[in-house]
């Protein structure tokens, strides 16, 4: 069984994919950080970010692989390396979009997703998981909450990892990342037509992820 949640970043996904997955037993696969990796190691290798042809050529000859923890974790591996928490940087976070709006990136991007997910029951979190990826997935969520209080959620988070944001990077990295991964022509960030749409901005955590375990419940 597949599970597809989506939505812009701040929206809760990746926290609420997290516990669905462990209550369930599923695969937690966090797309983002597929697309965050790929942008770390072109900034080691000092790609230039309008250089498509090496950024292609680079994404063919990388290895990505994310391993789920015992106690509900993520681990992300670039070519072997663990990059977790890596992968958050701001240096990244600036850049990624640019990286995943690139057709034949998101193309060999897609082959690694469908396989990691056809081999065992998966939740997905990302931009186009619903309509591109797993179109056929069981179950699809689009969460979404106002740009307002996204940037609040995930100022709080930055902070809790000890970066050194302000409201206003936050605001600005977030209407940077919302405008290109919409706007892109390729897989944009986009609700499915048979997602089941969820405002989040009133509410917690637990709510939402009782609101997708009663739709997740439903389909059985
Ligand atoms: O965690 P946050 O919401 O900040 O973003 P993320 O899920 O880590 O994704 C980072 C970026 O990767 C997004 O802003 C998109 O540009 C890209 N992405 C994508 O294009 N497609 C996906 N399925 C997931 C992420």
């Amino acid at each position: 069984m597949i599970i597809a949640i989506d939505g812009p970043a701040g929206a809760g996904k990746s926290t609420v994919a997290k516990i669905i997955a462990q209550k369930l037993g599923f695969f937690y696969i966090d797309t983002g950080a597929i697309y965050r990796a790929l942008t770390l190691k072109a900034i080691e290798e000092g790609i230039d970010i309008r250089d498509t042809t090496r950024l292609i050529a680079m994404a063919k000859d990388t290895e990505i692989e994310l391993i789920n923890d015992q106690n509900g974790s993520l681990k992300v591996f670039l070519d072997g390396r663990d990059v977790t928490l890596e992968i958050r940087q701001p240096r990244i976070t600036k850049l990624v979009s640019d990286i995943s709006k690139i057709r034949e990136i998101r193309e060999i991007m897609l082959g690694l997703q469908r396989k990691l997910g056809s081999t065992r029951d998966s939740v997905l979190d990302g931009r186009d998981i619903g309509t591109v990826v797993f179109p056929e997935a069981e179950k699809k969520f689009y969460l979404d909450a106002q740009f307002q209080e996204r940037v609040y959620r995930r100022y709080r988070e930055l902070r809790q990892l000890s970066q050194d944001v302000t409201l206003e990077s936050v605001e600005d990295d977030l209407r940077n990342r919302d405008s290109i991964d919409s706007s892109r022509e390729f897989a944009p960030l986009k609700k499915a037509d048979d997602a089941i749409y969820i405002d989040t901005t009133h509410m917690s955590i637990d709510e939402v992820v009782s609101k997708v375990t009663e739709h997740i419940q439903k389909a059985k």
